[in-house]
């Protein structure tokens, strides 16, 4: 039996290529880098299934290129902001993400950039590293306390949840906000109190985003939702960058009207609004929430578990559209 055309846009960790392998002819952009737009329609050309990942824009034209024999896109990712779902759905495409098994590594990472942004690691590692440090004073680098202090989560998910319960640990008041609130007896398990987003801005000493991307969430922490925030407050985003007015949000760290702010995504990635990398009150990491060893793993072979349903004229165990009825060949 032929096997299936798959263009596969970034090398997956190897649990999820040797699963390819056993049923695909993966056609590989085997670069340590996004796959240019105009590649990635060449690589779909008559594909009949694509593996992506979040740096891909997925749209109707990479579909039209692919053609009539794309039955399905798997996104090694969560957020799937990338990928136009509705044109797929309206071609009949399946499309797949891996939810659930990067909630506990992002909600770490998320806890790495709260201590480091409030206890000013990454100032303190530069300082040691560059001979500056002349040993230990009262007042060197002193930054934030977290016990008593009220955490604000934007966006109530899996990965909200999963770091608003590491927050009890640290004896926080958590705050959150989300399009659907929660059932009293989730509220009441993290605990967590729900409010409106203007009341968590301004009440909030940590307000960490947490929501996916989408039209109604575009710029949700514009100039005048920073205003609310305390001078005293940080403002972490491991959501997607376009969440937060970068530039905006860059202004205010630069006049000192907000005390930090740490970044695991940026408006327009890779690349940083003007001026963003010259602040010492912020934290720049590279996206890389997910990034455990076991947790890229599992995603991989989530993914290509996506892709080989989808193949099969099956609905992938991971599906964000599942009306759509799997074209089956022949
Ligand atoms: C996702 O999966 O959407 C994260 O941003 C990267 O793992």
């Amino acid at each position: 039996m032929s096997k299936w055309e798959v263009a596969v846009t970034r090398r997956l960790p190897e649990a999820g290529m040797d699963m390819l392998r056993g049923s695909c002819h993966a056609r590989l952009w085997d670069e340590d880098r996004p796959i240019p737009h105009d590649r990635l329609c060449a690589l779909a050309e008559g594909a009949d299934g694509i593996v992506c990942v979040l740096t891909d824009p997925v749209d109707a034209a990479v579909m039209e290129a692919a053609g009539p024999k794309l039955k399905v896109i798997s996104t090694m990712a969560v957020g799937y902001d990338n990928i136009d779902v509705a044109e797929a759905s309206r071609r009949g495409i399946v499309v797949g993400n891996t939810p659930g098994v990067l909630t506990e590594a992002t909600a770490d990472l998320t806890w790495a950039l709260i201590l480091s942004l409030g206890r000013r690691i990454v100032e303190g590692d530069r300082m040691v590293r560059e001979g500056r440090f002349n040993g230990w004073g009262p007042t060197l680098l002193v930054g934030a306390d977290f016990k008593g202090r009220t955490l604000g989560i934007v966006g109530m998910g899996r990965i909200g949840t999963a770091v608003a319960k590491r927050a009890v640990g640290f004896g926080m008041k958590i705050l959150y906000h989300a399009r659907h609130r929660l059932a009293p007896e989730l509220e009441a398990a993290v605990p967590a109190h729900f409010e409106k987003l203007g009341d968590l801005l301004q009440k909030s000493d940590f307000v960490s985003l947490h929501c996916p991307l989408n039209k109604e969430s575009f710029h949700l922490i514009g100039g005048s939702e920073i205003d609310l925030m305390k001078p005293t407050a940080y403002l972490i985003n491991v959501a997607r960058g376009p969440v937060v007015d970068e530039a905006a949000l860059t202004a205010v760290l630069k006049a000192g009207r907000l005390a930090g702010a740490a970044f695991d995504v940026y408006e327009n990635e890779p690349r940083l609004s003007p001026g963003l990398a010259e602040l010492d009150n912020v934290v720049l990491a590279p996206h890389f929430g997910s990034a455990s060893i076991e947790t890229r793993n599992k995603m991989a072979v989530m993914a290509a578990q996506n892709l080989i349903a989808g193949l099969r004229g099956d609905v992938p165990p991971w599906c964000l559209n599942p009306e759509v009825r799997p074209i089956t060949e022949g």
